[in-house]
């Protein structure tokens, strides 16, 4: 295996950063501070291996910015933050880390369900503020999830993940928008619903979940009209990507009470987020947590390497996007 050189952008964690140690020339981030746009594109120029994450903008600039890197192995699945057309036009190799934080993604968004639904960011906020007054039948009246429908837009190992917790753990139907339908052995054990159209779904779900991969076409995907379009009192979960919401219509809904509620992981320029929803008591903003326990965020980094030794040994890359 040839001992490249390789840039790992962020900490990663330490199992995953001795194993890369020992296999190559590594040059870790100890500081975790992120690179800018120059350094990155400096280190395009310097390594032949830049293994970055999601909070590294990846853009044709960057690319452009040397001629050495021959693979970038993001650290996570999306890869909406990396310019696959210009990496291809260089003919660098772009892999990312797939099917290993799925079940993690799909906890967090069922963590969100929940907590939208029964209010818990605001009971804890009420609380640590000391204003909470005690017991009383009619104190910060969520919704319950039984018989609910879950409307997943997006219908991959995420939004399926996501529909079995919330099917068989809590008893909600499950209806789905995608390009087909899935596979008849899910539609059967979820009983799920495909809605060809959009709206279709958007119309009948009690609580809408994101499950489409960022960028290109789903870019204000649910928009000020999709929004509008939600049933009254439903809500809206995103897992997926900041920029698939168009989050000022959201705010205005959440503010009029059209939407009862939210539930977001993920903004369109993080660790931003929309002012409009800072001061809003009815939505849940979690800072990107969709992976974040210790098992898959190794898995993760464990990907990662096995693509850069994949590629050290010249074998075919077993999670490539471009
Ligand atoms: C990914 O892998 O794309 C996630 O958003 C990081 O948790």
């Amino acid at each position: 295996m040839q001992r490249l050189k390789v840039l790992v952008t962020r900490r990663w964690p330490a199992e995953v950063e001795a194993r890369l140690a020992d296999a190559f020339d590594v040059t870790l981030n100890e500081t975790d501070t992120p690179l800018t746009g120059a350094e990155l594109a400096a280190a395009m120029g310097e390594y032949d291996v830049l293994c970055p994450t999601v909070s590294d903008r990846i853009d044709a600039a960057v690319i452009n910015g040397g001629g050495r890197v021959r693979l970038i192995a993001n650290y996570g699945v999306g890869f909406d933050h990396i310019d696959l057309a210009a990496a291809k036009a260089r003919g660098i190799a772009v892999t990312n880390t797939p099917g290993v934080l799925t079940d993690a993604t799909a906890d967090i968004a069922l963590t969100l369900i929940l907590m939208a639904a029964r209010r818990a960011g605001e009971g804890e906020r009420e609380l640590r503020a000391g204003k909470w007054s005690g017991w009383r039948p009619t104190h910060l009246i969520g919704s319950a999830l039984k018989g609910k429908v879950l409307g997943c837009v997006g219908f991959g190992r995420i939004g399926i993940a996501t529909a079995r917790r919330a099917h068989h753990g809590f008893g909600m139907k499950i209806a789905y928008y995608g390009r087909r339908p899935c596979e008849d052995a899910v539609v059967q054990e979820l009983q799920a619903e495909f809605c060809p159209d959009l709206n279709d779904l958007l119309d009948k779900a009690d609580f809408v979940s994101l499950h489409v991969p960022g960028g290109g076409e789903t870019a204000n995907l649910i928009d000020a009209a999709a929004i509008a379009r939600m049933k009254p009192g439903s809500y809206l979960i995103n897992t997926a990507r900041g920029g698939v919401v168009d989050h000022d219509a959201l705010a205005a809904a959440l503010k009029s009470g059209h939407l009862a509620g939210a539930g977001l992981d993920v903004y369109p320029a993080e660790p931003a987020v929309p002012p409009a929803l800072l001061g809003i008591e009815n939505v849940v903003l979690l800072p990107h947590l969709g992976s974040a326990n210790a098992e898959t965020r190794i898995a993760m980094g464990m990907c990662a390497l096995a693509n850069v030794e994949a590629f050290a040994r010249g074998a075919d890359l077993p999670n490539r996007v471009a």
